[in-house]
């Protein structure tokens, strides 16, 4: 695992100093204000325990995609009022990143203040990483701290440049995340199991690969467990399926056959006509009964069963994308039941669980069991990247 500082590596006061601390405010807004504050939630201990150690806290994030240009309606101010409420303290706005307003700002935050910098990705220097940008911005803090693991696969100034400039160190949310993940992937208690879902194999295809090499039981789930039916000569019908990936899917099959790692389709699937909630032409049968206008939109209950089976014999489990088209009823009730499983497993202190995505953070919380699984995580595109085995800049530079 990467070795870092963390915030017990730092003074027990922090008077007078600067802590410069990029945060993940890229929330998803309902009208004027966010519809989700996960991700404040998640940073709040960071931010409240740098400001009680004396320091002047300044966040630093993105907002959307303004791709280096000033945009109203991506400033950070629009989410100034959702930080206010989850940290229950007043901040301050400051309309720049670097440069005098920032200095005058700095000068006018008391010991154990919190300033909001505008959105970062307002200028091109951001993504682009320029050095002269990140000193600018590194130039008013005395110490950097990042605790926004689900931007940190972007090699961007505040995720990654500057890190090599100020002393730096993970948040809690961060350190957490990173240890999580460690215990999940890294140096997991085997045998480990992986669920992975979603629509297509063409963009889990680097997920697939890694997982194979290290996990002994890979569930392939929603559209993708069709690509794998088909290419193991099942007619799918008219279901969502990537027939130009067969060959592919064959591939990833024998690699998980090299590496001792089973791989486990299922063999009742629920089908339908039509895709719409609750459809006149629905029903449950074996995947090789699959009529040519049917499609297969959920995998079944004898299926569900083998695989709940299958986690009372791991003690770890990756998740990563719903089984099922799971936001249209009845198609959630393998995801919702498998998710069940694997959280009164965790509960009985014989899984770690860890899981991650949008949809997948989505899905458990349909499930109803969120909060029961050892770890969630918050991140989407750099949850992805993780589960791919790939290094993460952001996370790289911490060390
Ligand atoms: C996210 O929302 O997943 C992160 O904030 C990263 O955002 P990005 O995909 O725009 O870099």
């Amino acid at each position: 695992m990467t070795q870092f500082k963390t915030l017990d590596d730092l003074p027990a006061d922090l008077t007078g100093k600067v802590a410069l601390v990029r945060v993940d405010l890229n929330l998803p807004m309902d009208g004027g204000s966010a519809s989700d504050v996960t991700r404040v939630e998640a940073a709040r201990p960071t931010i409240l325990e740098l400001a009680d150690k004396g320091a002047k806290v300044l966040l630093l994030a993105h907002f959307g995609r303004p791709k280096g240009k000033r945009h109203s309606t991506m400033s950070t101010s629009m989410v100034q009022g959702d930080v206010e409420e989850v940290l229950d303290r007043e901040i301050m706005f400051v309309p720049e990143v670097s440069g005098p307003v920032v200095e005058q700002s700095i000068g006018i935050l008391g010991d154990g203040d919190i300033g909001l910098l505008d959105n970062v990705r307002f200028w091109p220097g951001e993504e682009a990483n320029d050095g002269e940008f990140a000193k600018a911005i590194a130039a008013h803090g005395d110490v950097y701290v990042n605790d926004a693991f689900s931007a940190a696969h972007r090699a961007h100034a505040s995720t990654e440049g500057l890190a090599h400039l100020l002393p730096a160190y993970a948040g809690r949310a961060m350190e957490a995340e990173l240890k999580a993940l460690d215990a999940a992937l890294g140096n997991p208690e085997t045998p480990v199991a992986a669920v992975v879902g979603g629509a297509k194999v063409s963009s889990k295809l680097d997920v697939l690969t890694n997982l194979v090499g290290k996990v002994q039981h890979l569930i392939i789930g929603g559209g993708m467990a069709n690509t794998f039916l088909a290419a193991r000569g099942v007619d799918v019908g008219k279901s969502l399926c990537e027939h130009d990936l067969t060959d592919t899917a064959n591939k990833i099959m024998d690699q998980a056959d090299h590496a001792g790692c089973t791989i486990h389709l299922p063999y009742d699937v629920v089908v339908a006509k039509e895709f719409a909630a609750n459809p006149s032409s629905l029903r449950t049968c074996n995947v090789h009964e699959v009529g040519a206008d049917e499609m297969i939109l959920d995998i079944g209950p004898q299926a569900v069963e083998a695989l709940a089976d299958v986690l009372k014999t791991c003690r770890t489990l990756v998740w990563n994308g719903p089984l099922g088209a799971f936001e249209t009823a009845p198609f959630d009730e393998a995801t919702v039941a498998l998710a069940k499983t694997a959280a009164a497993l965790t509960q009985d202190g014989s899984l770690v669980s860890v899981a991650g995505g949008g949809d997948t953070v989505a899905a458990l919380a349909h499930a109803g069991v969120k909060d029961d699984f050892t770890f969630v995580s918050t991140a989407g595109g750099a949850f992805l990247e993780w589960m791919e085995g790939k290094d993460l800049p952001g996370v790289a530079a911490l060390s």
